[in-house]
């Protein structure tokens, strides 16, 4: 019989999991601040490799800290030759996040001492994780492509290193802007559907790469993570500007959700979208690719109808992954890329949050309401 004194949190709304330091949103007046610091100060004035040290240590790096920190990232770079040979076998069949998830997965076999758990040992394996997965990111975009693989470059920024390994070219000032502030951008966001189950998984003493091949895993459905590839593919589909309005009316018609808007926990515009969007508005004035500006349009057409059908009564606005699309291809990276590079960028959120929640570990154990009969009487199975 089912308990009636049970009341039941759908997709845990509502519910605090642990306290934490490394991020806070308020999702009323859509504010996100990193260990403190606005989203704002560090899109503009910081660097990737700089926030990743202030999520992972809970400061921003002296001089030297930094320069140790981005060394250790640089001399990670590269990855072993089985990596390659799983990205050849399966790209060209295989979504890139999956590939990416099996990929970590199996980085696992080359650590030397699975049984040490220390702080340290696990740093280091944070280390190994952020270095490498831009480089199987990159690996897997040159093999869909049907390209050579591009070996990192140690003289350039991580995000600009992915870049140039992804299409074999440098990146300009512009491009590696936007390139580094889609990672600042994507590096952590509170407990989130993907940084939870790498918690779940973590909260079992499961390793570090088990736990972020659960966050790779989680990230991947278009409620998450997937959603800037949907969005971009709904633009797509609505081919030109002037198509925007009807596409969007039928669509909310048919009760479909349109990708890249809404969130759990913002009510508000989306403080990273609008970032993503004022860079992206600087970008156009530099660009005159036609396909980049057509998308914009539409983007622009569509967040306008949507503030008049859905922002302002029910709170749905814009989330990171409506102008990700446009900026991302503006800057040459394919759609079926986006979720593995948020999952690249991510990667130190998910260690953060995972070495924090380790310092005072719980199981995570929650309960639910059986509903079904009991005590059903078993029958055989040729009496059935
Ligand atoms: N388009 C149309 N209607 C929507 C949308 C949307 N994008 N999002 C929510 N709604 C409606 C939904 O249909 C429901 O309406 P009703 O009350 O009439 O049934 C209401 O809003 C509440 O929806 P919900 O699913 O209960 O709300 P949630 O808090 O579970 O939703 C969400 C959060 C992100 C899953 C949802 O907004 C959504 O599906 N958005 C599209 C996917 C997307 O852009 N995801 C990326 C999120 S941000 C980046 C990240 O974390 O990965």
């Amino acid at each position: 019989m089912a308990d009636t004194n049970v009341t039941i949190s759908k997709g845990l709304e509502g519910i605090y999991i642990a306290d934490t330091k490394l991020c806070k949103i308020d999702g009323t007046n859509g504010k996100l601040w990193y260990r403190g610091y606005p989203i704002e100060a560090l899109a503009d004035s910081s660097n990737y490799e700089e926030v990743a040290f202030l999520l992972l240590h809970g400061h921003l790096p002296t001089k030297s800290e930094y320069e140790i920190f981005v060394k250790k990232l640089v001399d990670e770079r590269e990855v072993p030759d089985a990596i390659e040979e799983i990205v050849a076998e399966f790209s060209g069949r295989t979504h890139p996040n999956d590939i990416l998830r099996t990929c970590v997965s199996v980085l696992s076999s080359y650590d030397t001492d699975m049984e040490d758990k220390s702080v340290e040992a696990n740093e280091e394996r944070a280390i190994k994780l952020i270095a490498k997965m831009p480089t199987i990111v990159a690996m897997i975009g040159r093999y869909r492509q049907g390209k050579p693989v591009i070996r990192p470059l140690a003289k350039l920024s991580h995000t600009a290193n992915f870049l140039y390994m992804l299409t074999g070219r440098e990146p300009d000032k512009e491009a590696a802007k936007l390139i580094d502030l889609m990672f600042i951008l994507h590096a952590e966001h509170g407990s989130n559907a993907s940084t939870f189950s790498t918690l779940v998984t973590g909260s079992t003493l499961a390793d570090v790469y088990a736990s972020v091949v659960a966050g790779i895993s989680t990230l991947r459905g278009p409620l998450h993570g997937g959603a800037d590839e949907a969005a971009l593919k709904m633009m797509r589909a609505i081919g030109e500007p002037d198509n925007t309005e009807k596409y969007i009316e039928d669509a909310l018609a048919g009760k479909q959700r349109i990708m890249g808007f809404g969130h759990r926990v913002y009510k508000a515009y989306d403080p990273r979208a609008k970032i993503v969007y004022n860079y992206l508005k600087i970008f156009m004035k530099k660009t005159t690719d036609p396909s980049v500006e057509k998308l914009l349009e539409i983007a622009i057409r569509a967040e306008k109808l949507m503030e008049e059908k859905l922002s302002k009564t029910k709170g749905i606005w814009p989330n990171i992954d409506f102008f990700s699309g446009p900026l991302y291809t503006g800057i040459d990276v394919p759609s079926d890329l986006f979720t593995p590079v948020f999952a690249s960028a991510r990667v130190v959120g998910w260690c953060a949050h995972l070495f924090e929640y380790w310092q005072n570990n719980r199981l995570f154990r929650p309960l639910d309401n059986y509903t079904g009969e009991l005590d059903v009487k078993y029958v055989p199975i040729d009496r059935r």
